[in-house]
């Protein structure tokens, strides 16, 4: 599967995001390494910073099937990841990050590009 069409499937899952406060719409798609995808999208609420990102929810739905770090090939986003989500993408050790750019260009990273010297607990 190519970037452009993971950010694509993240783009028409954007459509649910339940966004009444921001208004800003986010989707993300992560594929897992057998095969399937989870979609997953922002959750707000009228206490704004219980929200969830898109991402987490992704992580969070193949979590919940019984996926571990490392059982993720990629994700893509319909933006640029936030500072807390990279933390998860770094965790989670997925292969690719695929995000839309505002000028409609797909961007590609592994996560340590986007989190450089990332901390870690002390003995993990
Ligand atoms: N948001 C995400 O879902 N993912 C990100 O990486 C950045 C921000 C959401 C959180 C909030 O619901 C809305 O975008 C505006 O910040």
């Amino acid at each position: 599967m190519t970037g452009e069409e993971l950010v694509t499937r993240a783009e028409a899952a954007a459509a649910n995001a339940y966004a009444p406060y921001s208004r800003y719409l986010v989707g993300a798609s992560v594929l897992a390494r057998d095969g399937r995808i989870f979609d997953g999208v922002n959750v707000e609420n009228a206490a704004y910073p219980l929200g969830i990102c898109a991402e987490k929810t992704a992580i969070g739905r193949a979590a919940s099937e019984g996926l571990k770090p490392g059982d993720l090939e990629a994700i893509g986003i319909t933006a640029s990841p936030c500072g807390g989500c990279r933390q998860w993408l770094h965790e989670w050790r997925i292969g690719r990050v695929w995000f839309r750019r505002e000028d409609g260009s797909i961007a590609e990273y592994e996560p340590a590009g986007l989190l450089p010297d990332t901390w870690n607990l002390p003995d993990s």
